[in-house]
This record gives C-alpha cells, structure tokens and sequence, in this order.
C-alpha cells in the first residue's frame, strides 16, 4: 500500500469514528435533560441520593437482574414503593413507555 493510500484509508477510519465519538456526549447530555424536564432530578442525581436513591446506586443493585428494563421503565412510570426504604416515588404520568425504557436504559449504564 502506497503512502498516500495509507493515509487516506486512516483519515477514512477517522471520519468513520468521529461521528460515533460525538454522538456520546450530546447523549448523556440529553438525557439529563430529559431526566431535568421530566423532574426526575426534582428527587434523583446521578451520584448523590436526595428523596430517591442516586442514579449510580439503582445501577449498581438493578443492572444485569431480570426484565430490569421493563421493570424499570415500569416503576417510572407508575411509580414504586417499598424497594429502597420508606418514602415512595408518585407515578410520572407524563413519561411515554419509549421514553421511560430510554431513561432506564440511560441510569442503568450510570455505573
Ligand atoms: C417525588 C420524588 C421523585 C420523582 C419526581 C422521581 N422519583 Fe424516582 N424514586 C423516588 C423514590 C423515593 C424512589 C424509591 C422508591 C422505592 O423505594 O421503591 C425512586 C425510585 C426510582 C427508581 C428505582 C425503582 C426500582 O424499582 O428500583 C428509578 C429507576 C427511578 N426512581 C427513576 C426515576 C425517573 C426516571 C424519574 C423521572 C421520570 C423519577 N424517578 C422521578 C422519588 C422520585
């Protein structure tokens, strides 16, 4: 392989990656603030507890158990009690069933 091609195929390989790379970033930043307009974070942050348990803690105890996602995504939106300790969380009417599946993909990759 000539030089030239070499250095083609890397810039390629570049602009096939980059894309991917950027695409990460806004990712987490829009889920947060879809976390931030859906109120989530009016109980929740990612790494400190406040009326409900971090996002990092409900990863690390819920992240690999069965049907966690639909399970998750089915406590968003109608809400839980009795799994954390005394206070339970309302249901979130406006959530979608797309949307909560989203957000508890998002929190269970918050490890
Ligand atoms: C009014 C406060 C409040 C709001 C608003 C709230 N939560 Fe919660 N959340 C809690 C509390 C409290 C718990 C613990 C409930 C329990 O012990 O079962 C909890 C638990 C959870 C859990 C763990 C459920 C389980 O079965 O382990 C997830 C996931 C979660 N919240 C995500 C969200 C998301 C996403 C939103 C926004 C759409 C949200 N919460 C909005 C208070 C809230």
């Amino acid at each position: 392989m000539s030089n030239s091609r070499r250095y083609a195929s890397t810039i390629d390989r570049f602009a096939f990656t980059l894309p991917l790379l950027l695409a990460v970033v806004p990712a987490q930043a829009e889920m947060l603030e879809l976390a931030k307009t859906k109120l989530c974070l009016a109980c929740h942050s990612v790494d400190t507890k406040l009326v409900g348990p971090a996002f990092k803690d409900i990863a690390a105890k819920e992240a690999g158990t069965p049907d966690v996602i639909e399970r998750l995504a089915g406590s968003i939106r109608s809400g839980s009690s009795g799994v954390w300790g005394p206070i339970p969380m309302p249901p979130n009417g406006t959530v979608s069933e797309a949307e909560a599946k989203t957000l508890a993909e998002w929190i269970l990759s918050l490890k």
